[in-house]
């Protein structure tokens, strides 16, 4: 094997223990950061954990490809059943349900600590993983699966879990939060910002994961799960995606004191729990509206703690590596001393409410007859649907609209996401109404 071209700066009392086995699923963005810092950092996690790490095979697709100077080439394998067999920590970094779901339930039957960043497998499939784990007595850990390096599911999971939380608004997808904020910072169109995110590597060539909402809502369901120990599955998780944002809803939204965010929202109510992904307005003032380019970031709101805010890199290599090895630390320490992490907690089995039940604010902005008596008979009909305004704005019609347009900008109070719905058919059907432009909901105010 070449020598690596990283050394650590001392050299820590190396344990006397025998080494830990470490299978690496998968070696590709991720993997391969993982195999350096296995590599870089080796007197130094075998110093936190107490035994050396060994890393025994890498199982990837094409063993013939070369995955650089920290991957022993005799060390990777198409054979990852068996490779699983002989581990005392699993890695999985390779992503998809299979074969991932079965080499993890593989490699749990064989007695080894799982660490997984596969969000997709958590939220289509966590409850099966949590439930062989728990049989098995081993850890199944998965930090990297939200919000890349940001420690969450375990300020969640742990940290919280002796207050209540009752809301998490979350920037969880880098790539359209990188698209949204070019829109915003330059007044690009979403197309010349995908392809920009695409050209930074940060968006794939088939962006439509991340700008439909499938990452965000994936996260969404496990940090949901954690918060309110409730199962909260994918097909719970209403949502939509920023396909539709346009740059004048951008530049309306910032004459409104807003920035539009793709936002994970689950959120606790009397009745049981909502989540939901999409575009939102958030005041400029809010935390979540700083964050900028490619980051993610999280807001908790819990009885006790209060607000708290998670902030960081959310993809790339080496940070969701610097996740996934601190998942490994701790499953590895377990070998060692003994004790296990966290098991699954879904005591709470709250209902889990229909996006129809959401209750939140939202904006309406209307291309409608420039004539006296039209903004009452708009506010007539939210009122007739028990929506509440809280502020009208009106300015001169867009450039393009007909001659005697009016534009009208409705910010309502807290509604149900159904009355609302209903309001804007009835808005719709009105003569005075030429067109709904857009409809967006407002979070964190
Ligand atoms: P990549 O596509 O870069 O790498 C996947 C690796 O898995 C490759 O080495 C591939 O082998 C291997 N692999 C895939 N399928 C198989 C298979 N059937 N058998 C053996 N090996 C296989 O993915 P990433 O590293 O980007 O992502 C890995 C996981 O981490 C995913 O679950 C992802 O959601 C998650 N994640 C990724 C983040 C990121 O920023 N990239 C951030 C947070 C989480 P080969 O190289 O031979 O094709
Ligand atoms: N594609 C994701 C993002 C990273 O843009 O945040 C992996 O979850």
């Amino acid at each position: 094997m070449t020598a690596p071209q990283e050394t650590p700066a001392h050299e820590p009392t190396s344990p006397g223990r025998a080494p830990l086995r470490v299978a690496l699923l998968g070696c590709g963005v991720v993997g391969s950061e993982v195999a350096r810092l296995l590599t870089v950092q080796a007197a130094d996690l075998a110093a936190r954990v107490g035994a050396p790490l060994e890393l025994v095979g890498v199982a990837v697709r094409d063993v013939a490809a070369d995955r650089g100077p920290f991957v022993d080439r005799s060390l990777l394998t198409a054979d990852a059943e068996g490779l699983v067999a002989r581990a005392d920590v699993v890695i999985e970094v390779m992503g998809g349900i299979e074969p991932a779901r079965s080499l993890l339930l593989r490699a749990i039957a064989h007695g080894a600590a799982v660490v997984t960043a596969n969000k997709a497998l958590l939220a289509q499939d966590g409850p099966t993983l949590y439930a062989a784990a728990d049989s098995a007595g081993v850890d199944l850990y998965f930090e990297a699966a939200v919000a890349g390096a940001i420690p969450i599911v375990r300020p969640i999971r742990e940290s919280l879990a002796g207050d209540r939380v009752q809301r998490v608004l979350g920037i969880v997808n880098g790539t359209t939060n990188f698209v949204l904020d070019r829109m915003t910072s330059e007044g690009m169109d979403l197309d010349q910002a995908v392809k920009e995110a695409q050209s930074l590597g940060y968006a794939e060539a088939d962006p439509s994961a991340d700008v439909d909402g499938d990452d965000a809502a994936a996260k969404a369901a496990i940090l949901a799960s954690l918060a309110f120990h409730t199962r909260v599955a994918l097909s719970d998780v209403y949502r939509e995606g920023i396909g539709a944002v346009t740059a004048t809803d951008v530049e309306w939204a910032a004459r409104s004191g807003y920035t539009i965010k793709l936002l994970a929202v689950a959120e606790r109510t009397d009745a049981g729990v909502q989540v939901r992904v999409h575009p939102s307005l958030v005041p400029l003032d809010h935390p979540l509206a700083g964050v900028r380019g490619a980051f993610n970031a999280v807001f908790v709101e819990a009885d006790a703690a209060g607000e708290l805010m998670f902030y960081g890199r959310g993809a790339g290599g080496t940070p969701t590596a610097s996740a996934v090895l601190g998942d490994v630390v701790s499953a590895a320490r377990h070998r060692v001393l003994g004790g296990r992490g966290p098991v699954e907690s879904s005591y709470a089995k709250l209902p889990v409410l229909p996006a129809s039940a959401a209750r939140t604010r939202y904006q309406l902005r209307l291309d409608v007859v420039d004539r006296p008596g039209v903004l009452a008979q708009v506010a007539t009909v939210l009122s007739t649907h028990e929506v509440s305004i809280e502020a009208v704005q009106q300015s001169p019609a867009v450039p393009g609209t007909p001659d005697g347009t009016a534009h009208l900008v409705i910010t309502t109070h807290r509604s149900v996401e159904s009355a609302l719905a209903a309001t804007v058919v009835a808005v719709s059907k009105l003569d005075a109404v030429r067109r709904v432009v857009s409809v967006l909901r407002v979070e964190g105010a």
